[in-house]
C-alpha cells in the first residue's frame, strides 16, 4: 500500500515575459536563450502573491480529487522560499482549504516534489495519513539577480498541486543527494541589522556554474532512471511518459539519449514555463493530465536534479480513466 494521484492543479502569474522583452534590458537574444535552452517565454508574478497562486492550485487539485480540505492528513509544500519564512506556504494554504493537518515546507530545491512523494509515501505507508495535499510554488524571479544574464533568463513562477491518496499507484522511488555548496547557491540575507553579526552579509540571488550543473544534471538524471526502473522491475522503455525537471532541454536529451526513448513519450513545457524549480513538474502533470494525455495503468517516470546538490526519481502507475 502506498499511494496514487487523485487530482491535480496548477495557477501561473499573468504576466508571460517573452526572451525577446529581456532583450529590451539585457544583452541577450532570443536566438541564444532559445538554442541553448528551449526556452522562449516564462509566467512572472506582478501583482499575485505566491501564496494566492499556491492556495488556487491547491483548490484546483482538491476538486480534481473530490476531497474536502478537511479531509487531508498532510500537507507538504516544495519551495524554496514562501511569501513568509513563517508561516509556511503548507501552513498557509492549510488555512485556506480549512485543514488542521500537519504542515511544513521542504526546501530539496527543484526535486522537492518528488521528495514530497516519497515522504508522502512513508506517512501512508506507516498508517499516519490516508490523504496527503502536496503543493509547490516558487517565486524565481524574486529570487534572481535581474542584471545576471546567465541566470535571470532561465526561470518562471508558478505553482502547482498533487492530492494523494492511499493505494497502489507508487511504483518505486530514489532519492540521492552529492553535497557541494559551489556550484548552484542562493545566500539568505543574514545578520543584517544585528550588533553581533561578524560576517559579510551576501545578496540573496541564484549564483551557479551553468557547466557543472550541466554534466551533474545528465549523469544524475541518466543514473536516478536506472536505479528507479531497476527498483520497479521495469526497463526505461517500458516506461509510458517521462515528467524530467524542465532546466535545459539539452540536459533531458542528452539524459534519456542512451536510453533511445522516443521524443513523444518525453513532456515538455519548456518553452512556455521556463524552469520554475520544484514546480516545474507540477505544472508539467497537471497540463498533460488535464489534456487527456495519462490513461488508467499508464507509468510516469517523475526525475530532477536541482540545488544541494539534489536528484530523484519517482514512478507512479496513472490509476483514473
Ligand atoms: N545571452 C547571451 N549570452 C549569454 C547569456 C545570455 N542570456 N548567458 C551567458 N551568455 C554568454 C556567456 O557569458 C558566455 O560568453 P563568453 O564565451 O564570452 O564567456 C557564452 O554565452 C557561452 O556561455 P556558456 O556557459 O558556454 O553557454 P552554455 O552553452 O553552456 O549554456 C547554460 C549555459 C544555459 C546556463 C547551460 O550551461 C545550462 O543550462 N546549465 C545548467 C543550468 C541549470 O540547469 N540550472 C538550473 C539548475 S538550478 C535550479 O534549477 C534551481
Amino acid at each position: 500500500m502506498s499511494f496514487f494521484i487523485a487530482g491535480t492543479g496548477s495557477a501561473l502569474p499573468e504576466k508571460v515575459v517573452s526572451n525577446d522583452d529581456l532583450a529590451q534590458f539585457l544583452d541577450t537574444s532570443d536566438e541564444w536563450i532559445y538554442t541553448r535552452t528551449g526556452i522562449r517565454r516564462r509566467h512572472v508574478l506582478t501583482h499575485e502573491r505566491l501564496n494566492d497562486l499556491a492556495i488556487a492550485s491547491a483548490q484546483t487539485a482538491l476538486a480534481d480529487a473530490g476531497v474536502a480540505g478537511a479531509e487531508v492528513d498532510l500537507i507538504l509544500c516544495a519551495t524554496l522560499r514562501g511569501d513568509t519564512v513563517t508561516p509556511s506556504l503548507a501552513c498557509i494554504v492549510g488555512e485556506a482549504i480549512g485543514s488542521t493537518a500537519p504542515a511544513f515546507d521542504v526546501n530539496a530545491a527543484c526535486v522537492g516534489v518528488l521528495y514530497c512523494m516519497e515522504i508522502a509515501d512513508a506517512f501512508i505507508v506507516a498508517g499516519k495519513a490516508k490523504t496527503v495535499l502536496i503543493v509547490s510554488a516558487e517565486a524565481m524571479s524574486k529570487l534572481v539577480d535581474w542584471t545576471d544574464r546567465a541566470t535571470c533568463v532561465l526561470f518562471g513562477d508558478g505553482a502547482g498541486a498533487m492530492v494523494l491518496r492511499a493505494g497502489s499507484g507508487r511504483l518505486a522511488g530514489e532519492l540521492s543527494t552529492a553535497p557541494d555548496s559551489h556550484v548552484i547557491r542562493m545566500p539568505n540575507i543574514e545578520g543584517i541589522n544585528s550588533p553581533y553579526n561578524q560576517t559579510q552579509p551576501e545578496k540573496l540571488a541564484i549564483y551557479m556554474d551553468g557547466g557543472e550543473v550541466y554534466k551533474f544534471a545528465v549523469n544524475a538524471m541518466g543514473h536516478n532512471i536506472e536505479q528507479v526502473c531497476a527498483r520497479a522491475g521495469l526497463t526505461p522503455a517500458q516506461i509510458d511518459w517521462y515528467l524530467p525537471h524542465q532546466a535545459n532541454v539539452r540536459i533531458i536529451d542528452a539524459s534519456l539519449r542512451k536510453y533511445k526513448i522516443e521524443k513523444s513519450k518525453v513532456l515538455l513545457n519548456i518553452a512556455e514555463c521556463g524552469n520554475m524549480s520544484a514546480t516545474s513538474v507540477m505544472v508539467l502533470l497537471d497540463e498533460y493530465a488535464k489534456k487527456g494525455t495519462f490513461h488508467k495503468g499508464d507509468k510516469l517516470l517523475f526525475v530532477a536534479f536541482g540545488g544541494g546538490l539534489t536528484s530523484g526519481a519517482v514512478i507512479i502507475e496513472w490509476k483514473k480513466d
